[in-house]
């Protein structure tokens, strides 16, 4: 029997995908999803699609036509969920996505959801992951919201509230609490809202009597310290430097378990995951200016000023393709992990538009990146410098306003707000001359190729960067399931 997860504050499904490819020896599945729960409707239409994916691959094995028609961009959502073989798995997973706005005024809807699908899951065991937003404990957040008196009642701030209220009412064996490591030393009135959480799920009186497991630290629960929570993904086989709160929930009658923590992996570099991809042109803005002549023009002038040679590669793809051929060179886990065999081709990676002076400072410093250094503004030559009286500022975050990726680590961590972020995740090929596409973001959160974000680009990239990564996920679910036998 599968163990029911209920998944709530879900966003693209980045920590349900990793339970849900965990298999037991007989091919069974260990956990399934009972229903996911998320408000930003962009965000449940990817999770219906990825639900209706994983419906149809239950029954076929693998990846089915209709699907690679649609990532091909063969076909629309519509007629997707419209064909005979998918319109049942589609109307499956309406019922396993829900979109509410967790918080009291929907609790009562929340909670008769939860109850039903516990039911129709064969009661049981189950686990409850995902975590209450993180905005408000951000440590960017805060600051930006220093002095405001509406921080305090931020209804965010006490989401959590509905997590412990779901926890209370519906007693999971297990939950995975996840949180951005601001959320350690944020304050609420006049105490750590850490302490708090802790104190508010390891407390019977209040019904809730859990202890609070680190998923790296094998110490007793009551000798953790607060940093023993944050995990940190480059050291767990992701390719990138991501630090994240993850607490462990162990209801109080199952916590004669022996406790586990997840194995350290080798490190992946950016290399290692998107090394492979398609080389593409950068795009020009605006539309007008934008030919692959201006393109070249802009590539000879970067490499001219970093005393380079001519760039040489112009067999790139032509825009506006959404599906270029390709097959993947990556080996391993990794590419059991990432890669579709039935794929012939790849999606989600198609270049930003910048300006032609924003591309040849990517080109220029992506170049002495490639000579192992980490590029700051005041790098660049004159006739690059940003037009900007701050220019020659030493002091971050200035300098540090572009960043180029290095092929040989793992990236910097990819955040929900990389649309708008495009200097910090310059693409380590000068000759590309660009930011990272949404397929590379993907790549760099573990996201299987075969995973579409539903949306406009703005909104694929938030949904990604908003994800617990897939693969770490899965690894946090193979503790669960040892855990819970
Ligand atoms: C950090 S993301 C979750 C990522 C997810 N665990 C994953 O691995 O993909 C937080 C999500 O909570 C959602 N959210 C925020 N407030 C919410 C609320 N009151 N009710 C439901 N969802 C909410 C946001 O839209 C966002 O998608």
């Amino acid at each position: 029997m599968s163990i029911p997860v209920i998944d709530v504050f879900a966003g693209p499904g980045g920590l349900n995908e990793g339970f849900s490819a965990l298999h037991d020896p007989n091919g069974e599945q260990r956990f399934s999803t009972a229903v996911s729960i998320e408000m930003d409707p962009w965000a449940c239409e990817t999770l219906k699609l990825r639900a209706t994916f994983r419906g149809l691959r239950r029954v076929t094995g693998h990846t089915p036509a209709p699907y690679v028609d649609l990532l091909a961009g063969r076909t629309s959502l519509t007629d997707f969920y419209r064909h005979p073989d998918v319109e049942g798995h589609a109307k499956e997973a309406d019922e396993e996505v829900r979109r509410i706005e967790l918080g009291e005024k929907t609790r009562a809807i929340s909670d008769s959801v939860i109850a039903e699908r516990l039911r129709n899951a064969g009661g049981g065991e189950w686990v409850l992951i995902g975590g209450p937003p993180c905005q408000a404990y951000s440590l960017a957040g805060r600051s930006r919201r220093v002095g405001d008196p509406s921080f305090k009642d931020d209804h965010k701030h006490v989401l959590y509230r509905e997590y412990l209220n779901i926890i209370a009412k519906f007693e999971p064996a297990v939950f995975v609490m996840e949180n951005v490591k601001g959320m350690l030393s944020s304050q609420h009135e006049g105490g750590r809202i850490f302490e708090r959480i802790k104190a508010d799920l390891e407390s019977p009186r209040m019904g809730l009597d859990y202890e609070i497991r680190s998923l790296v630290v094998p110490v007793a629960a009551a000798d953790l310290q607060p940093s023993d929570f944050i995990i940190r993904a480059e050291e767990h086989g992701i390719p990138q430097r991501r630090h994240r709160v993850i607490m462990l929930g162990v209801r109080s009658d199952l916590t004669s378990r022996a406790s586990m923590v997840l194995g350290k992996q080798g490190q992946v570099s950016v290399r290692d995951v998107i090394g492979d991809l398609p080389a593409i042109r950068s795009r020009i803005s605006p539309v007008s200016n934008d030919s692959p002549s201006a393109w070249h023009e802009s590539r000879m002038l970067a490499a001219a000023l970093a005393g380079e040679r001519e760039p040489q590669r112009d067999a790139v793809p032509e825009l506006g393709d959404r599906w270029l051929p390709y097959r993947s060179r990556i080996r391993g886990e990794l590419a059991e992990w990432l890669v579709d065999s039935s794929l012939s081709g790849i999606t989600l990676h198609e270049a930003r538009r910048h300006m032609p002076s924003d591309l040849q400072r990517y080109a220029y410093l992506s170049y002495l990146a490639g000579r192992g250094k980490s590029p700051k503004v005041m790098d660049l030559p004159a006739q690059l410098a940003p037009n900007h009286r701050n220019a020659s500022r030493t002091d971050a975050p200035f300098a540090d306003r572009f960043r180029v990726q290095q092929w040989v680590s793992p990236s910097t961590t990819v955040v929900s707000h990389i649309a708008k972020d495009g200097h910090y995740y310059i693409h380590p090929d000068p000759e590309q001359m660009r930011s990272l596409t949404v397929r590379e973001a993907a790549r760099l959160q573990t996201f299987p190729d075969n995973y579409l974000f539903v949306g406009n680009r703005t909104q694929q990239y938030h949904q990604v960067g908003n994800a617990v990564p897939p693969l770490l996920a899965k690894r946090i679910g193979e503790v669960v399931a040892d855990l819970l036998g």
